[in-house]
């Protein structure tokens, strides 16, 4: 695959760069889409002994790098506006592998309080236990509360930019003074806000994840994750994470996710615009409970959102109507066209329960009721039909 790429993608607009970047046309078929590679091996050069193997992004093996992994991240990384990429099996994935590339025995992280359960597991269990890797859960909200969490042996500040499933607001400016000031990257998961809702590079983060899996390839029918930043951060990922921990992303996901891609910037006007309405509905209703979503100005941290998120918030929404778990198990019951199931990002709008009632759960009390959350991920249907499908079902 040596034909160039003809589009600069740095001269070109969001959906522009959405469809073009990392489009790889095949020289050998004229092929318009980079095809699906699965050879897992490509052909040596003359002589191999020549070959550089500490230089990843080389099409030799499929661990190493592969046609459709290199035009997904190429694709991802503009659309980011980063430098350079790294593509994982999963979003977990990724995640583990900035924690393995920047983190040693004995480091220190600060992460925020309300994260994904599995970057909460690694950095409570898994990290601590395995190779003497601390955290400290903070507020990271309060920046005197992070600021008194920075140790001198804190390598990493750690949070998610819209927080699953509270929809916490990440004070990323905040957060990049605060971590710079002790020498300390700020790593921040955007899965809930993918480009262009934000830009987190922006606005001082030095590592974004993804779980693509999500918005970004937005079809629901792909997993993988990805690590975005300077090539100087991401290399070493690479390397380390990719090459020798052997993570990589799986061709056929690559290319089913570089797909998904070409329309992200689409997709989110739209989930944007819905997610807007369907929160104002929500709100609004008598038979509703509360309402978080960061878009609404009832939301507490509403002014850091429209700064950091001025086109749209993108489309998770907590809320619950009134009633205990059974009857929000009664609500979700009676959507016709809302799907009750896990994930989020998808073309179809999917809801999920998360009851809170042990120990994991009590982590989402704050800024909560007694009862469960509804965690709503507002998919491209039309608007209007999903408004009537809550409606009813709320009776
Ligand atoms: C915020 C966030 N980060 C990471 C992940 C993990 O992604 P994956 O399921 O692709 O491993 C998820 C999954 O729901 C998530 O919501």
């Amino acid at each position: 695959m040596t034909r160039p790429d003809r589009r600069d993608s740095r001269t070109l607009r969001e959906s522009s760069t959405a469809v073009h970047a990392g489009n790889l046309p095949d020289p050998t078929t004229g092929a318009i889409k980079t095809p699906l590679t699965l050879a897992n091996s490509y052909e040596f050069p003359y002589d191999p002994t020549s070959i550089d193997w500490s230089v990843n992004d080389q099409l030799l093996y499929t661990r190493v790098s592969g046609t459709n992994q290199l035009g997904l991240q190429a694709k991802l990384a503009a659309l980011e506006g980063a430098e350079a990429a790294a593509a994982f099996a999963s979003g977990v994935a990724a995640t583990h592998a900035v924690f393995f590339t920047y983190l040693n025995a004995g480091d220190h992280v600060v992460c925020s309080e309300v994260v994904y359960e599995a970057t909460f597991n690694l950095l409570t269990d898994l990290l601590p236990r395995k190779y003497g890797i601390s955290a400290t859960f903070v507020d990271a909200t309060d920046p005197a509360a992070v600021e008194a969490a920075m140790r001198p042996e804190t390598r990493l500040v750690f949070a998610e930019t819209v927080a699953n499933p509270t929809t916490l607001v990440a004070d990323l400016p905040m957060l990049a003074g605060i971590a710079h000031a002790h020498d300390a990257l700020l790593v921040v998961d955007s899965t809930f806000t993918p480009p262009p809702v934000l830009r987190p590079i922006e606005h001082g983060a030095d590592l974004v994840v993804h779980s693509i899996t999500k918005y970004i390839n937005g079809h629901g029918d792909g997993l993988g994750g990805a690590v975005l930043g300077r090539a100087s951060l991401i290399d070493p990922i690479k390397q380390q994470a990719m090459v020798d921990a052997g993570g990589v992303i799986a061709p056929f996901n690559a290319w089913l996710i570089q797909r998904g891609a070409a329309t992200l910037p689409l997709r989110m006007r739209q989930v944007n615009e819905s997610a807007r309405r369907i929160a104002e509905f929500l709100d609004a209703d008598p038979r509703v409970a509360w309402v978080r979503y960061p878009g609404l100005a009832s939301h507490p941290q509403h002014e850091l959102a429209a700064r950091l998120m001025p086109r749209g918030c993108s489309g998770m929404i907590a809320f619950a109507p009134h009633g205990d778990t059974a009857a929000l198990n009664a609500f979700v019951s009676r959507l016709r066209l809302i799907t009750s199931a896990t994930s989020l990002g998808h073309d179809e709008s999917l809801i999920a329960h998360f009851a809170k009632s042990g120990p994991r759960q009590d982590r989402y009390g704050r800024p909560f009721t007694d009862h469960g959350t509804l965690r709503l991920s507002v998919g491209i249907e039309d608007v209007e039909d999903l408004l009537a499908d809550l409606d009813a079902a709320l009776g």
